[in-house]
């Protein structure tokens, strides 16, 4: 049976009956509107430990003014039956005002890593991710959380606050769950028109062009990001970056490195899609 509670004592009575007995707890927080993507991060928290705990909120800090909030596709029937039938054990679902109290003045920014790439459009967007996965992690206090691969940048973000503040929650990244045709799938994907869906694969298409011409031995990384930036803008896209950067930290790749990562942002229509992909060269750095 799975629990669904709307605030923080009722939670935290749950928890502390399954850490009595001895229970671990994963932790997989969402924004609802919940696809294939949250499912396989539930999955992996299945794998992790003997209780998953699912929250859902639309967090109003890391919209930016004339962003989606409002817009933000709010399904919560069929975003519960899912949750119901991946078997998980707690949905925390908080209000604005549970998570926010009038008052409230404390905000994590991960500086430097949080201005590059989306942050750089999305003026303060990180800082707000930062914030709410924090005060979530306080919340619930979970042995391990699980982020998507997909939101690249996030999950570095992440665990650069982790590490900073020896938070003691082991975090797991879950691979990119994809559309038939190569698309991440998103929330978000739901705004492009039928004509924009069409053409909203070019942009993994583009990421794996590129890993295939790093992996040939490419090196001139900024010769790549304008080759695909000008490939993504004449097919209508608007892109924001294409970048080359070490996976570990996002700076910058350099000829020596050799766990990198691909970003990619890039406006189709109403939609800003984001995609990344890992290359890893085979060469010791
Ligand atoms: P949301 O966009 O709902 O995503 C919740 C989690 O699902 C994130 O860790 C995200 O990376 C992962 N995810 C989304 N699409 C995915 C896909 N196609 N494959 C695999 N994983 C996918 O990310 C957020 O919410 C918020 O920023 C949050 C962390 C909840 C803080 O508010």
């Amino acid at each position: 049976m799975m629990q669904i509670v709307e605030n923080i004592a009722e939670l935290q009575c749950v928890l502390t009956r399954w850490r009595q007995a001895g229970e671990s707890i994963a932790f997989v927080p969402t924004m609802g509107n919940l696809h294939a993507g949250h499912m396989s991060l539930i999955t992996a928290a299945h794998a992790k430990a003997a209780r998953v705990v699912v929250s859902i909120f639309v967090n109003p800090t890391q919209f930016g003014p004339g962003e989606d909030f409002e817009a933000y596709p709010r399904t919560l029937q069929a975003d519960t039956q899912q949750l119901v039938d991946n078997a998980v054990d707690c949905l925390f679902l908080p209000s604005k005002e549970i998570m926010y109290p009038a008052g409230a003045s404390t905000h994590i920014t991960v500086a430097g890593l949080s201005e590059q790439y989306c942050g750089a459009s999305r003026f303060g967007h990180f800082s707000g991710v930062a914030t709410v996965v924090a005060k979530l992690f306080n919340i619930v206090q979970p042995d391990v959380a699980l982020f998507g691969e997909k939101d690249f940048q996030q999950l570095v973000v992440i665990r650069k606050m982790v590490l900073d503040l020896n938070m003691p929650i082991a975090l797991q990244g879950v691979a990119t769950v994809r559309e038939a045709d190569g698309l991440a799938m998103s929330s978000r994907n739901g705004y492009l028109t039928p004509e924009q869906r069409k053409n909203a694969p070019l942009l993994y298409q583009c990421l794996c062009a590129a890993r295939d011409q790093l992996l040939a031995g490419m090196t001139d990384y900024h010769a790549i990001s304008a080759e695909y930036t000008e490939k993504l803008n004449v097919a209508g896209f608007e892109a924001d970056y294409f970048a080359v950067c070490r996976a570990e930290d996002l700076q910058p790749a350099q000829p020596e490195d050799s766990r990198l990562v691909i970003l990619a942002a890039a406006k189709m229509g109403k939609p800003r899609l984001i995609d990344n992909i890992r290359v890893d060269l085979p060469r010791s750095g």
